[in-house]
């Protein structure tokens, strides 16, 4: 029973990887929130170009200042725009009537979205807009087709063109695919630096997903170092208790 129960157990696992995946291959986002200087940017950029739309309603400018290694006037200069009080956390100026007006739906807040979406999805969201006439925006996405955001990186990014190519399935059916991306018009920045303009953002919202997470993982390597010690002496005393009784 028990081994029937791990051998289902081990087969679930991949099945679970390809669900979240939702068969569109996604980029490795290869997030690093230890990296101070990356969210620093990353906060920078998701202030300049996401917080006219998506709040992060469980982030305080001053938590984020300490956290990232800046100074309240550093903060005040370069991050709060909108907002008034270090202690102010990042709303929205939109009132969600009209943003659902405009969009069709309002922008979500984003303070969690890294935990529901993960820094993968996150990742090849923002890289996987491109050019779709029939939408009003001028644009779909890869991974979220419909949607109605729109690519308000296109100013960085350039904008980019689906290539399909077609595919015969078991049937015999032929199926037009996504194959690449084509560059179809320059952007300021270059493919790579454009990446990695990203990849701050997904980092800053892999950090305030879950604020805490660099000190959990600093606690839990001096737990397990105590862990560690503690067995020593808890070994050589079990020795002193037992060498008279072998
Ligand atoms: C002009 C307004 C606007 C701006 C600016 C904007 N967004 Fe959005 N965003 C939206 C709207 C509207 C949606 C809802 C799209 C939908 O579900 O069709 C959305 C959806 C999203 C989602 C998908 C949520 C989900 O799970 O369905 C993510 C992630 C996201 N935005 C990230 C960002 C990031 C990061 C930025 C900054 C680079 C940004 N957005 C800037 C309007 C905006």
């Amino acid at each position: 029973m028990l081994k029937r129960l791990f051998i289902i157990l081990l087969l679930s696992v991949p099945m679970v990887g390809m669900a979240a995946s939702g068969g569109t291959s996604m980029k490795t986002a290869n997030v690093d929130v230890s990296n101070t200087a990356s969210l620093q940017r990353g906060a920078r950029n998701f202030i300049n170009y996401c917080s006219g739309c998506h709040s992060a309603k469980y982030v305080r400018f001053n938590r984020l200042g300490a956290d990232l290694g800046l100074t309240e006037s550093q903060v005040l200069d370069n991050l709060m725009f909108a907002a008034e009080r270090p202690f102010d956390t990042i709303n929205v100026a939109m009132p969600a009537d009209d943003a659902k007006r405009w969009f069709g739906q309002p922008p979500p807040d984003l303070s969690l979205i890294a935990r529901s979406r993960g820094g993968d999805w996150l990742y090849t969201f923002l890289l996987s807009f491109y050019e779709d006439k029939g939408k009003t925006t001028g644009m779909n996405n890869l991974v979220l087709p419909g949607a109605s955001m729109p690519h308000v990186l296109w100013e960085l990014q350039g904008t980019q063109r689906v290539v399909y190519r077609t595919e015969k399935d078991a049937a015999g059916n032929e199926h037009e695919v996504f194959d690449r991306f084509e560059q179809a018009s320059a952007g300021k920045l270059s493919a790579e630096e454009y990446d990695a303009f990203v990849l701050d953002i997904v980092n800053f919202l892999e950090y305030i997903g879950e604020p805490v997470q660099l000190k959990r993982v600093q606690l839990g390597i001096w737990v397990m170092f105590f862990l560690l010690v503690f067995f020593l002496f808890a070994y050589a005393l079990k020795k002193e208790y037992w060498k008279d009784v072998h």
